[in-house]
């Protein structure tokens, strides 16, 4: 589908059928009330009613604001897309509401078909959108669309089957970015990652037929204002390893690797968006599986940093993951922010509910300036806060730490807590800990969002990092 913005006024545009929002307000004034009102239609949030002889879509709207704007968007390229018309036209409400109104039509009307023989035809090619303002909307339009359409190849990556979407074919993937977006790119094989002492990292992938990487990729402008690093949990399947999953939990355990593919969709969008950032990304590819050789419950690894590692459970293996690459990210970096990225616990969800990043830190000002950059991105963003108790429940007996607490309660804390024993003390201030178990996939459509992958942070992280 192509969407562009034209210097054109509505009528001077040529399309089959025209979207016009409505206000309950604004209904009870329309010209076609009548009509409207034998549809049965009301002008809800999300409500759409086809006039087909007046070549018009309805669509009901609470208010102008961004986030009704996204919503009723995705409804009405629902609704388009069920139809035979081949182009669409519709007035920008504002320029407040376009980056919204862009993000519905493009992440609302995104559809992963990738493993259909015969997916729907859809007849919609083009939608054309007119301003007023076009000078002031078209910078917007533009930055919009690139942050959408990252968003979209995060998607792709994390809807893609794991028998296909391994660590050497992310690996892979990373570097053709690298090529397409003129990024540096390094990757570490698991030779490299003996050399480098990434004992802990590779532990987890031990029992996998494909090897584990390390994928660096790197954004370079000249004269940065600030160098990020962006770390991602990669583990293209968690099966638990040898504490096994159940059967049901299993199922979408391919979108382990939601943090990892998000990172990699922002490093797109500030390069496409070109802003004057350095940003580093740091993907941990590992494959979590069973064998003979797997790590088991009871081992003791021995991370980068030489912290020892008293594994309680296989399936805690996100955090181990991480472990090594948090302390390489650091050791070959030296970052202004590091922010990592990671489905790493169930346990998230309990806490926030399945739409909600939980963001953990120390320090108040991040927490603060991202739920800001996540209120105004549309993403929804809760903080959980560290405490002293929490911690002592990672101690172990026989080894430095515990990769599991001793008790279930506050689990998603605990996972972080984890991970600030591999913050080095100069970073404590500068880390965030971003975990997208809950915002990373859905099964039932929510907001912008259809069945899988959501793109979960490309959006607040695109946002942020342009206002840093
Ligand atoms: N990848 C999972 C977390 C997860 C669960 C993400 C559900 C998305 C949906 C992680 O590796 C894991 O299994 N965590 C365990 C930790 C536990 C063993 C302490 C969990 O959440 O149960
Ligand atoms: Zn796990
Ligand atoms: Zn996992």
């Amino acid at each position: 589908m192509n969407l562009q913005l034209l210097n054109k006024n509505l009528n001077d545009i040529n399309a089959d059928i025209t979207i016009e929002f409505l206000t309950s307000d604004e209904l009870a004034l329309h010209v076609e009330n009548k009509l409207l009102n034998k549809a049965g239609f009301k002008a809800e949030q999300d409500s759409t009613c086809f006039l087909h002889e007046k070549a018009t879509l309805f669509c009901g709207i609470d208010s102008k604001k961004a986030d009704d704007v996204r919503s009723t968007c995705t409804s009405a390229i629902k609704a388009l897309k069920t139809s035979n018309y081949e182009s669409a036209k519709l007035n920008i409400l504002n320029n407040d509401s376009l980056t919204g109104l862009v993000e519905g039509l493009v992440l609302g009307g995104y559809e992963f078909n990738d493993y259909k023989s015969k997916p729907q035809e859809i007849s919609l090619k083009d939608i054309f959108l007119a301003s007023d303002n076009f000078n002031d909307s078209e910078t917007i339009f533009n930055e919009a669309l690139i942050v959408a359409n990252a968003t979209c190849f995060t998607r792709d990556i994390v809807n893609t089957a794991p028998q296909e979407l391994n660590p050497q074919t992310l690996a892979q993937l990373a570097e053709k970015l690298a090529r397409d977006n003129s990024l540096e790119c390094n990757v570490l094989q698991e030779k490299d990652l003996e050399k480098e002492n990434m004992g802990s990292m590779l532990a987890v992938g031990r029992a996998s037929v494909h090897g584990s990487a390390l994928i660096h990729l790197s954004y370079k402008p000249t004269n940065p204002k600030k160098i990020i690093s962006l770390v991602g949990k990669g583990l293209t399947y968690d099966s638990g390893g040898l504490s096994l999953k159940p059967a049901a939990s299993m199922v979408t355990m391919k979108m382990d690797k939601a943090g990892a593919c998000s990172v990699l969709g922002m490093i797109k969008a500030v390069s496409e968006l070109k802003l004057d950032i350095e940003v580093h990304v740091f993907v941990g590819a590992v494959e979590n599986m069973i064998g003979g050789n797997a790590y088991k419950p009871d081992d003791v690894l021995v991370s980068r940093s030489g912290t020892t590692i008293e594994v309680r459970n296989t399936d805690a293996e996100g955090r181990l993951v991480l472990a090594d690459v948090l302390t390489y990210a650091q050791d070959t970096v030296k970052a202004d922010r590091i922010f990592d990225f990671a489905t790493l616990t169930g346990a998230c969800m309990v806490a926030l509910g399945q739409y909600t990043t939980g963001l953990m830190g120390h320090s108040h000002k991040l927490k603060h300036d991202l739920s800001k950059a996540a209120t105004a991105s549309g993403e929804l963003m809760g903080s959980l806060p560290f405490n002293k108790h929490l911690k002592k429940l990672l101690k172990s007996e026989i080894a430095d730490i515990s990769n599991v607490a001793s008790k279930p309660y506050g689990g998603a804390i605990t996972a972080g807590m984890f991970l600030d024993n591999f913050i080095q003390e100069e970073n404590k201030n500068k880390w965030m800990h971003f975990d997208i178990a809950g915002s990373a996939y859905t099964e039932s459509p929510w907001d912008c969002n259809g069945y899988g992958a959501t793109g979960s942070s490309v959006r607040l992280m695109s946002h942020y990092l342009k206002n840093i």
